[in-house]
């Protein structure tokens, strides 16, 4: 069998830059080289696409680690099926010239938030027409955007928590009217939080009016569009998705944070919120939430793997569907992987099935008549 050619991409234009190169290191860690010709791309916070030219064993990674970019190449790949691969760009007398550096059978786009699991890069990658690990153009972009995520799930009869959006004008030039509206939706506390973000920044625990003013305006620093929710009194379920057409869930784990919300210090800064696995919540609550996370994954026409959240409320026992995450946080010890690995799929093996799923994808987008062809 011949071995694939499998491209590594990581770092990112994204606030989840350096969780991503986290993630990376995990699951550059574990690919078998006796089936997987890696190529390490990283991409700097500015978006510059780096990788190795000589042949010498060098890590990317680490040289993103290191901070050490100057041992790295210029690369890019094309929006045009008709020159596949990834292309190395040198520097020459003559100006800059290109050359093919590796070939490409599916590209594993270990990123997350902006311009990784947005959408954003899964668009170039279709242009390309090559394989990638996770969803779609459309899957991402509706798990990104939280917004028009809440409208999708209503329309699907999902459960979510009451939310209203407003647009950054509206709080800066209509804040009372803003005010006056949250405050008839649900009492306090409120949540606040920019549409298309992840690692809870710009999210705000909002207890009062001032809170309120407050959180609208850090949101509003992050996008043209911020959320109001009520807040719930919540315990933090997670499930993960793994499939393309027929998608299983994992067991339910539960996320305890180190602070009073899941907030981007309780993830990244304490290193100290647990993770219970299975997650401790009556056999019932468990099951709805396995079949929730299938039918919002199906609905946003997810692919490869994502991570439902959910908020499991804890004063009356009811459960909400909080945001689906296309790209997850993969490091050896993050959840999505744990909780496969407690549903009987080890990390290595995760790693291959993302890519046979993507594979698998591609081969059947494939199918699909891109002109006209009369009868049929
Ligand atoms: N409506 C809500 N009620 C209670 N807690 C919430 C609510 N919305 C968000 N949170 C808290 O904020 C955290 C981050 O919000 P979330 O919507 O998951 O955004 P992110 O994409 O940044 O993770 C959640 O994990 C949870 O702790
Ligand atoms: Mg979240």
């Amino acid at each position: 069998m011949d071995k694939i050619r499998l491209g590594v991409l990581f770092g990112g234009r994204s606030g989840e830059h350096e969780i991503s190169l986290r993630s990376a290191r995990s699951v550059l860690g574990v690919l078998d080289p006796s089936r997987y010709t890696v190529t390490q791309i990283g991409i700097t916070q500015e978006g510059a696409w780096l990788a190795c030219t000589a042949e010498t064993g060098r890590s990317v990674l680490e040289a993103m680690w290191a901070g050490k970019l100057d041992m790295l190449s210029p690369v890019g790949i094309f929006g045009d099926p008709t020159r596949p691969g990834l292309y190395a760009i040198q520097k020459t007398a003559a100006g800059e010239m290109l050359s093919l550096l590796a070939g490409l059978d599916v590209v594993f786009p270990v990123l997350h938030g902006t311009f990784g699991e947005d959408g954003t890069l899964q668009g170039l990658l279709e242009m390309a027409d090559v394989a990638y690990v996770g969803a779609g153009v459309l899957g991402s972009s509706l798990g990104m955007d939280k917004g028009v995520f809440q409208a999708v799930m209503q329309a699907y009869g999902i459960p979510v928590v009451e939310t209203m959006v407003v647009l950054r004008g509206e709080v800066q030039n209509d804040l009372n009217a803003v005010l006056a509206q949250a405050e008839q939706m649900a009492p306090y506390p409120l949540f606040t939080k920019p549409a298309n973000l992840g690692s809870s920044v710009g999210v705000t625990k909002c207890c009062g009016r001032a809170d309120l003013v407050e959180g609208l305006m850090d949101a509003a620093r992050y996008d043209r569009r911020v959320l109001i929710q009520r807040g719930v009194n919540a315990r933090e379920i997670e499930v993960s998705v793994l499939g393309n057409d027929q998608p299983q869930a994992s067991v339910p784990g539960e996320v305890i944070p180190s602070r009073n919300f899941y907030s981007y210090e309780a993830k990244y800064v304490d290193d100290n919120s647990t993770l219970i696995i299975p997650a401790p919540i009556p056999a019932e609550t468990a099951e709805q939430a396995r079949s929730l996370a299938v039918q919002a994954y199906k609905a946003i026409d997810c692919a490869g793997m994502a991570r439902v959240d959910f908020l499991l409320d804890k004063d009356n026992g009811s459960l909400y569907l909080n945001e689906v995450n296309t790209l997850p946080g993969f490091t050896q010890i993050s959840m999505y992987p744990k909780l496969w690995e407690a549903s009987g799929l080890p990390y290595p093996a995760l790693v291959d099935r993302l890519v046979a799923l993507a594979l698998e994808r591609k081969a059947e987008r494939d199918q699909t008549l891109r002109k006209y062809e009369a009868g049929g």
